[in-house]
């Protein structure tokens, strides 16, 4: 199809306002899926023909949204990875091609957002219509204004009682400037008027401006890991074509590839012979190290350099967290899963680190705390590696008194008390919609927390928060130093504003109090752990207990507890140099000897099948979620 048969768009809105839902009766009314969400053969599928089968009073059965196609999303409910599909449509006689882009909601995904955008000339523009305008249908709003793409407003969920239309057009005519008859009145649930939707995007939203003749220009707007046939990159094609065998050079790297196989995402993966200017498909051309592929660069063909596409703005982490192997053996294989992860999720950043207490591992920076959790939870089920995350923290400025400027994301690296001149924090400007009645809980809200966590129960669910990051002022930022009998140990200490040290510290130790036992507590004998993790807790430390490593196992040594030595362990924390709380696990009972594993072969065996259980329970200890304290 010619560039003015094609229509690159996304689909934006606040999260659960009904984009992925809206997305599948888009695919259903092409023909791409069928109604019951499996993937259908391309060809001859008369879209008059589907529009009849989907009439609006077609009440249409929830289920998964066809475009949300991780496990977490699934899981979750929400969209964190925006989705491309193609699909056909004739209009007026007319048959195009339309590429549209499912993004996810939440602020702590908009730079999937961002990169998105990029790749399209229009946007859905969705709003619940029983919610009105929220804080991320304002943020992706300006964010598709400053693209300049066309908006085409839609009002979704019509079909519920509590759906006020003449509020939300209201809203939407002086927020946005939207004429209110230019507002398509939909429900994704029943499939009301998405067909109306599709006429809007064909006559509203311009062709991509595309030169076939004109030498290759392909973003590449996203990208993925296939364990057979490496880094799978979505471009679209600014200008020119792009076949098999065709070989193209990346302006990021100078690096040249043959491309094995293209085409369009149907929406999965459909090889086509070509792409071409204004089209929007994947490439596959071997490439086995993802850092060889990098979301914004530009493909073009080998030996005509074109001026390459400005890209994207690298993502600005917010929120850092150390990331261990729960066993150290699994190092090596969670190295080259982060790797993977991360060429799907480019907003994350990685470096490498040592922690005293866990060992080799990474400080990951993520856009927020949510992101942070579903990126760990990919890892997981994506690449079944059980992790260890330390507790979230943001980027501090520590200036030293000899004048050195210290940027801190983890509180072993924060430096002695003496030798502070003083912090500083970042801010964010914060935007919070809520309801009128509200107005007085929001305020002392603000002035009450530091943080922005309780705004949806401080406002009955319906106030919603973005931020953007405005820099850093000076701040009383604190360590809060864990001790296990008096030892620190810094993969449990955190950094916090100098009002709030003191509750986090006592919440901290009333936490490890709960935990500690629940770790070393067994119906039997000898707690199977790993031996990072157990230095984490002050194992090895002044010897108050004692670890016997009891043989080795795929080169980690089992280390098992003596609970016959075990005395009172101390959990204390500090801050500024004085104790602020503490709290003291008693000792464990005495009924199981030390000998009972000395040498004993059957016993040792059955521990060692326990060691896989015992990993498990380290996990949740981890989730018992030490960084919400
Ligand atoms: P995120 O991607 O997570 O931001 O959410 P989303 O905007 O894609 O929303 P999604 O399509 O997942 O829909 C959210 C919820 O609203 C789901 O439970 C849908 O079944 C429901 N929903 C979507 N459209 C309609 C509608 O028109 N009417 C009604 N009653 N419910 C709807």
């Amino acid at each position: 199809l010619e560039a003015d048969k094609v229509r690159n768009f996304s689909i934006i809105a606040h999260i659960d306002h009904g984009k992925s839902t809206i997305a599948d009766r888009i695919l259903e009314l092409t023909g791409t899926i069928s109604k019951t969400g499996s993937n259908k053969q391309v060809g001859a599928s008369p879209p008059t023909q589907m529009a009849t089968r989907l009439s609006h009073n077609d009440v249409i059965m929830a289920r998964p949204q066809v475009l949300d196609k991780l496990q977490v999303e699934r899981e979750r409910g929400i969209t964190v990875k925006a989705q491309t599909a193609t699909s056909f449509y004739t209009h007026e006689g007319v048959e195009y091609m339309l590429n549209l882009i499912d993004t996810p909601g939440h602020v702590d995904f908009s730079y999937e957002v961002s990169c998105s955008l990029a790749a399209c000339q229009g946007t859905i523009l969705v709003v619940d219509a029983a919610q009105g305008v929220q804080a991320q249908t304002l943020a992706n709003f300006f964010l598709a204004f400053e693209k300049d793409l066309t908006v085409i407003p839609v009002l979704n969920k019509i079909d519920l009682p509590g759906a006020e239309v003449e509020r939300c057009k209201a809203q939407m005519e002086s927020l946005f400037d939207i004429a209110p008859e230019d507002v398509i009145l939909v429900s994704g649930k029943t499939g009301l008027n998405i067909e109306q939707i599709l006429h809007h995007v064909i006559q509203r939203v311009p062709p991509p401006s595309a030169d076939r003749e004109a030498p290759l220009r392909a973003l590449v707007f996203d990208s993925w890991y296939d364990e057979y046939r490496g880094v799978i990159a979505l471009v679209e094609l600014m200008d020119g074509r792009m076949r098999p065998g065709d070989r193209l050079t990346s302006a990021a790297t100078n690096l040249s590839y043959e491309v094995q196989e293209l085409g369009v995402m149907y929406p999965e993966q459909r090889p086509t012979d070509g792409l071409y200017a204004g089209q929007v498909g994947y490439v596959v051309c071997n490439i086995k190290d993802r850092q060889e592929v990098r979301v914004g660069d530009t493909f073009y063909q080998r030996g005509k350099p074109v001026q390459a596409l400005p890209g994207f703005k690298p993502a600005k982490a917010m929120v850092f967290s150390g990331l261990y192997p729960v066993a150290q053996i699994d190092y090596e294989a969670l190295s080259a899963a982060l790797d993977r992860l991360v060429l799907n999720d480019p907003a994350v950043s990685v470096a490498r680190d040592v922690n005293a207490a866990l060992g080799p591992g990474w400080r990951l920076g993520f856009l927020g705390i949510l992101h942070m959790e579903v990126f760990s939870q990919r890892l997981e089920q994506e690449y079944d590696i059980q992790v260890l995350l330390t507790s979230p923290s943001v980027c501090f400025r520590v200036h030293t008194k000899q004048g050195e400027l210290l940027e801190v994301e983890s509180p072993d690296k924060f430096p002695a008390l003496a030798d502070i001149d003083f912090c500083e924090e970042p801010m964010v400007m914060g935007t919070i919609v809520h309801p009128q009645e509200y107005t007085g809980a929001m305020l002392s809200l603000c002035e009450d927390h530091r943080g922005v966590q309780k705004i949806k129960s401080a406002s009955s669910g319906y106030a919603t928060f973005d931020y953007e990051e405005i820099g850093y002022k000076v701040s009383d930022i604190v360590k809060v130093q864990i001790m296990l009998n008096g030892d620190p140990v810094d993969a449990l200490s955190i950094m916090t504003h100098g009002s709030r040290a003191f509750s986090k510290g006592k919440a901290l130790c009333q936490r490890l109090k709960e935990t500690i036992p629940r770790l070393v507590d067994r119906p039997n004998v000898g707690q199977w752990i790993d031996p990072h993790w157990w230095a984490g807790w002050g194992g090895g430390g002044r010897g108050t207990h004692q670890l016997e490593v009891l043989g080795s196992h795929d080169h980690n040594p089992h280390i098992a507890l003596h609970d016959s030595q075990l005395v009172e362990i101390a959990i204390q924390a500090s801050a500024k140099n004085k104790i602020i709380a503490r709290e003291t696990v008693r000792p464990f009972r005495k009924d199981v000897t030390a000998k009972c594993y000395g040498g004993d072969i059957t016993r040792k065996k059955k521990l060692l099948s326990r060691q896989k259980e015992g990993k498990k329970r380290m996990r949740a200890i981890n989730s018992i979620q030490l960084p919400k304290v």
